[in-house]
C-alpha cells in the first residue's frame, strides 16, 4: 500500500533530500516497510554540529561567547572567536577549558571593521580546516543615549561601522570560505529587536538604525547566496543581561524593572537562553530557513 505521504515524497525533487537521510514520517514509513530497521529518534542528530567549523565575532564574552560555547557543545570541531582584546578573557579561557577534548575554541584578536584582516585570517582557517560551516556575527556596540537631532557624526559613524560594516565583513569572510568549499553553510547575523521596534525611553538612533540595516542585510545576502546553499538569517534578541546592557542597568537600577515590565514574561533574558536558537540556526535542523529574522525577546514585540 502506498500511503498519501509516501506518494508525495516519491515525487519530491532529489535536491530537496535531507542531508541526514530519511526523517520523520518518511523514516517511519521506511521502518514500517522493512522490519529489519530499528527505529531510532533522529531529532537531536538534526541539531548536531558534528565536525563543523565555525566563526564567531564578538566571541570573547557575552552573547558571542555563549553562542560559540553552545555550538562547540553541539559537536563542532572548532569555533574561531574573533574579538578586539589582544588576549582572551578569563571567561573565554574557562569556556574553552570546559570543553575538554570534545571540541575546540580558538581565539584571534581582530577588529571587525578591518575587512582585509578578517578575509585573510578566515582564508588561513580554511586552509587549515578545509571547511567553513557556520558563522555568527555577534560583535556590536551600543553608545549612550543621545538626542537624534544632536547626534554627532563621528559617534554615529562609529556605531554604523561596527554594527553594519563589521557584520557584513564578518559574514563575507566566512561566506567566501563556504563558497570556496562548496558545501553550503549557515550565516547568523546578530541583529536586535531594536531593528524592528524602538526601545521606549532610549535615544539610540545609531544603534536602532544599524540593527534595521542588519535585518535587510540578512535578507539581501540570503537572496544572493541561496544558490550556493548558504543560508543567511538574522537573530534578534530582546533585553539580555550582558556587559552591553549592564553599562545601563548598573548605573540606573530602575531600568531593571522598566525593561522587565515591557514583555509578557516580565523579566530580562539570560545569555544561555540563546543557546537553542543559535544551534538550531547553525545546524541541519533549520535547512529551509533563510532570509528570516528570528526574534527572541520574551514577547517584547507582542505588546
Ligand atoms: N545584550 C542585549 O540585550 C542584546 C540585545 C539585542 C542584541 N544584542 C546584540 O548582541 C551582540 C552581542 O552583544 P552583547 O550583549 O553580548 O554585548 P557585549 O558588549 O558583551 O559583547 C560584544 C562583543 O563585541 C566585541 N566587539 C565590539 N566591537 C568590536 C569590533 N570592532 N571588532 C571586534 N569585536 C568587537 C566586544 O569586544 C565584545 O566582546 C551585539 O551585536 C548586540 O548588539 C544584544
Amino acid at each position: 500500500m502506498v500511503s498519501s505521504q509516501e506518494g508525495l515524497i516519491s515525487k519530491f525533487p532529489a535536491q530537496s533530500a535531507s542531508p541526514l537521510g530519511k526523517l520523520g514520517i518518511e523514516a517511519a514509513l521506511e521502518a514500517a516497510a522493512d522490519p529489519s530497521i530499528t527505529p531510532k529518534p533522529k531529532i537531536f542528530d538534526e541539531f548536531a554540529l558534528t565536525d563543523r567549523v565555525g566563526l564567531v565575532s564578538g566571541g570573547n564574552r557575552g552573547l558571542g561567547l555563549e553562542m560559540a560555547l553552545a555550538c562547540c557543545e553541539a559537536g563542532a570541531r572548532v569555533v574561531y572567536c574573533f574579538d578586539l582584546p589582544e588576549k582572551p578573557s578569563d571567561e573565554w579561557i574557562a569556556s574553552r577549558d570546559y570543553l575538554g577534548n570534545n571540541s575546540r575554541m580558538e581565539y584571534f584578536s581582530a577588529n571587525v571593521i578591518d575587512q582585509q584582516a578578517l578575509w585573510k585570517k578566515t582564508e588561513e582557517i580554511g586552509d587549515i580546516e578545509r571547511r567553513m560551516d557556520f558563522c555568527v556575527a555577534a560583535a556590536g556596540i551600543l553608545r549612550s543615549d543621545t538626542d537624534c537631532l544632536e547626534y554627532p557624526a563621528q559617534k554615529y559613524r562609529e556605531v554604523l561601522d561596527v554594527n553594519v560594516s563589521g557584520v557584513l565583513f564578518t559574514a563575507q569572510a566566512a561566506g567566501r570560505q563556504m563558497s570556496r568549499f562548496g558545501r553550503g553553510g549557515s550565516i547568523i547575523l546578530i541583529a536586535s529587536m531594536s531593528g524592528s521596534i524602538t526601545n521606549r525611553g532610549h535615544a539610540w538612533v545609531s544603534y536602532n538604525s544599524s540593527k534595521a540595516a542588519v535585518l535587510q542585510m540578512a535578507r539581501s545576502m540570503a537572496s544572493e547566496l541561496g544558490e550556493k546553499k548558504i543560508r543567511v538569517n538574522s537573530l534578534s534578541p530582546g533585553y539580555i543581561y550582558t556587559s552591553m546592557t549592564a553599562a545601563f542597568l548598573d548605573s540606573q537600577p530602575h531600568l531593571f524593572d522598566a525593561w522587565s515590565s515591557m514583555n509578557p514574561l516580565g523579566r530580562l533574558g539570560r545569555p544561555d537562553e540563546l543557546r537553542g536558537v543559535v544551534t538550531w540556526l547553525a545546524s541541519d535542523a533549520s535547512t529551509f530557513c533563510t532570509g528570516s529574522d528570528i526574534i527572541v525577546s520574551g514577547g517584547h514585540h507582542s505588546w
